[in-house]
């Protein structure tokens, strides 16, 4: 097609899983275990439900387009002012404002290797120069990442803790250090979608007020119940945040979700029930790995990795035959690792069920 911009045309289409409802009638399955993509198996919280009930007989009316009352909650939440947070239609948007408006065609960003897909797609949509840096371990190699932050004079540089696909975390001090030798003029993303779920002590808090050059980014998908809805924020200065509220969709954010997420936020009882069920699941899922004599990552996340030690492609065909859906990590480099999410104790152990089946060769 004639006129596409050189960085479209130089970018392969995102492929997504096959929608669940195809695979269930393709498959013959009435009841499929849906453990891919890191949603929580409790839904959302009842009273984010009730909210969108009510906010549905507002739907004729545009919403605030700042969505104010929910800033206003997430500063009280953060003790931080409310002109210090952007509120996006899922994180992915915050992402995807930052490079739009922080990017020329060209300019150099750092991501991390074995990572979440959608840095690299907005640098790439902006025509950046990718500059991939691979993980230590199951974590960023972060003083690898500040230095070639300083050697490419990068703008963005973006950071996932608990990293997805591996769950792992690395400590504050060692960001503290990077953030030392990344320059000033690279503004640093943290995406921080899994947060709520990680045990292990981290400030980001501290860490904004520390580092004027950093963004933090959290989700309403993960922990809250609502990947569907789409809500995602972002916290930075406001000389971070003004340009990208420049740029934005007046209305990308709609009632309904805002709602929701204030609603979530009261609801604290339903975000531990999560912690806990995450939790006991994690550790149900890594004694079956210890008896099955399968590797996994420890996680501070809602998902474990682990090694089937075969094609991950054919380790994923056939638990699909078997009703269970999970990711399999090709995509991310790692071609014998599968990335299954944490579930109720009823889908782990149907997951279980189904592995040892296909391990056994069934
Ligand atoms: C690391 C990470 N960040 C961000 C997101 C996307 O969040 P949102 O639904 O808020 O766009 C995901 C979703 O899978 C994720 O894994």
């Amino acid at each position: 097609m004639a006129g596409v911009r050189a960085a479209v045309q130089a970018m392969r289409p995102y492929v997504p899983g096959k929608p669940v409802e195809d695979v269930q009638r393709e498959l013959g399955l009435t009841d499929l275990v849906k453990l891919n993509q890191n949603e929580n198996p409790l839904g959302p919280s009842p009273r984010a439900v009730e909210a969108v009930r009510a906010a549905l007989a507002r739907a004729h009316t545009y919403p605030e387009g700042s969505a104010r009352a929910l800033r206003e909650r997430l500063g009280r939440l953060w003790d931080l002012p409310a002109d210090w947070f952007l509120v996006g239609n899922g994180s992915d948007e915050v992402f995807r404002l930052l490079a739009e408006v922080f990017l020329e065609p060209g300019d150099p960003i750092v991501v991390p290797g074995t990572s979440f897909s959608a840095y690299r797609f907005v640098g790439e949509l902006m025509g950046a120069e990718v500059v991939e840096v691979p993980l230590a371990g199951w974590t960023m190699d972060l003083p690898a990442m500040a230095e070639a932050a300083a050697r490419h004079g990068a703008r963005l540089l973006f950071l996932c803790r608990p990293n997805n696909p591996t769950g792992a975390v690395f400590p504050e001090a060692d960001l503290r250090r990077a953030m030392a030798r990344i320059p000033a003029s690279t503004l640093v993303v943290l995406d921080e979608a899994y947060r709520e779920f990680d045990t292990t002590p981290f400030d980001s808090r501290s860490l904004l007020l520390d580092h004027p050059n950093l963004v933090v980014t959290r989700t309403f998908s993960k922990i809250y119940g609502m990947a569907g809805l789409r809500l995602g924020y972002g916290i930075m200065r406001p000389e971070v945040l003004a340009p990208l509220y420049t740029a934005r969709d007046p209305f990308s954010v709609n009632g309904l979700a805002v709602a929701a997420g204030l609603a979530a936020l009261d609801d604290v009882e339903h975000l531990q029930r999560t912690q806990a069920l995450t939790r006991e699941g994690r550790a149900y899922l890594y004694a079956a790995f210890e008896r099955l004599g399968l590797p996994y990552v420890a996680s501070e996340a809602n998902f474990v990795l682990f090694d089937a030690g075969r094609p991950a492609a054919e380790v994923f065909d056939r638990l699909l035959r078997r009703g269970v859906l999970v990711r399999p990590c090709g995509s991310f480099g790692l071609p014998t690792h599968l990335r299954v999410t944490v579930g109720t104790p009823e889908e782990n152990a149907r997951f279980v069920a189904a592995l040892e089946a296909v391990l056994r060769g069934g």
